[in-house]
């Protein structure tokens, strides 16, 4: 049944899982590097091959990630698995390339306010910060990839102009960066915004390809998805269970949830090359791990398909 693709929507998505970084640094408890592992392995069992496992940040600025190199020293290093981390400066480089990161994610904001909160500096010296961690990396071998973060909007500062962001962008092309993740730190980006911005986007650089990384804060992390699909756009990030969130912006919640994303993509006939039981499954372990409910729906409900006895529910008899 291919015909409930809906037209222009791709016949394939990547999902990026961002669950054991995104996810992770927001958790109150900071897991074993052990449970890590664990959670690791039951993501690449489901099926999932991009993991953004953890950042080479300061463990001063996020503590939960502070074993870094340890994490990347026992996952399964297999073909076609490519594990990416977070990266903001040299230091981070040389830490991510001696613990042999698959990929490096740089990244900054689309506003002055949440870029001195993440970053503590202003955009342009990240921006130079960028260039040096290229540098590095080039010289080892290993891909940056980049990610603008609060592109739909900023707790901050409110609306961030388009040109903002196409400004950043563009600068971070002329660096080399191919691989682009356009994020909505803490869920203002709305259909009407995602389409006007991945538009722009694309028809500005149009040798960049494009991810979108949305948040659920406000209910609408799915219909922004649907909204990039409308456009073509077949790369995403999501975590596990709907983990999430950014301990450097105010109300910041979870990220779009994996297991909903797969279902919504396989339902409408896009491909994901991911096992939805097996990744229901992960999701409990990580609901587990961190100690509270999380807020992704498939993983309580099950597939759409999913049947009850019927001896299970009591009858309303009047
Ligand atoms: N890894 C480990 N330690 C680092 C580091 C890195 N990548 N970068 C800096 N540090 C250490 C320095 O060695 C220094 O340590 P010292 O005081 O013991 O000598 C200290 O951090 C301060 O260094 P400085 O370069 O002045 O950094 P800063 O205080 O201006 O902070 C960042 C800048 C980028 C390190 C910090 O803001 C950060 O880690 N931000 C990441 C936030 C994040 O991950 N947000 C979530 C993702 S959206
Ligand atoms: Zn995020």
């Amino acid at each position: 049944m291919t015909s409930r693709r809906p037209a222009g929507w791709p016949a394939r998505a990547t999902i990026v899982e961002v669950g054991l970084r995104d996810g992770l640094q927001a958790e109150r408890v900071t897991l074993p590097t052990a449970t890590k592992l664990d959670l690791a392995q039951r993501l690449l069992a489901a099926g999932l091959r991009h993991l953004e496992v953890t950042s080479f940040v300061s463990p001063r600025a996020v503590p939960q990630l502070a074993d870094a190199a340890e994490l990347l020293a026992t996952l399964p290093r297999r073909s076609g698995v490519e594990y990416s981390a977070l990266v903001p400066n040299a230091k981070g480089a040389e830490r991510a390339i001696a613990a042999r990161v698959d990929a490096m994610v740089v990244f900054l904001s689309a506003s002055e306010s949440h870029n001195r909160k993440n970053l503590n500096r202003p955009i342009d010296q990240s921006l130079a910060d960028v260039a040096e961690v290229m540098r590095i990396a080039d010289t080892a071998g290993i891909p940056v990839h980049a990610a603008i973060s609060v592109c739909f909007g900023c707790p901050f500062e409110g609306e961030v102009p388009l040109s903002q962001v196409l400004r950043i962008a563009e600068e971070l092309a002329m660096l080399g960066i191919g691989h682009l993740s356009i994020a909505d730190t803490t869920g203002m980006a709305t259909p009407p915004l995602v389409r006007e911005r991945v538009e722009a986007l694309r028809a500005r650089l149009p040798g960049v390809r494009l991810a979108l990384h949305f948040h659920n804060t406000r209910g609408l992390g799915l219909c922004n998805v649907m909204a990039g699909l409308d456009c073509g756009i077949d790369r995403f990030e999501s975590s596990i269970g709907g983990m999430g969130g950014c301990p450097f912006a105010p109300g910041a919640t979870g990220n779009i949830c994996t297991e909903d994303l797969v279902f919504l993509l396989e339902e409408c006939g896009v491909e994901t090359g991911i096992d939805l039981e097996a990744l229901i499954e992960a999701a409990k372990a990580a609901e587990a791990a961190v100690g509270h409910p999380l807020p992704g729906q498939v993983m309580k409900a099950g597939p759409r398909l999913r049947l009850h006895p019927l001896e299970a529910v009591r009858t309303a008899a009047g």
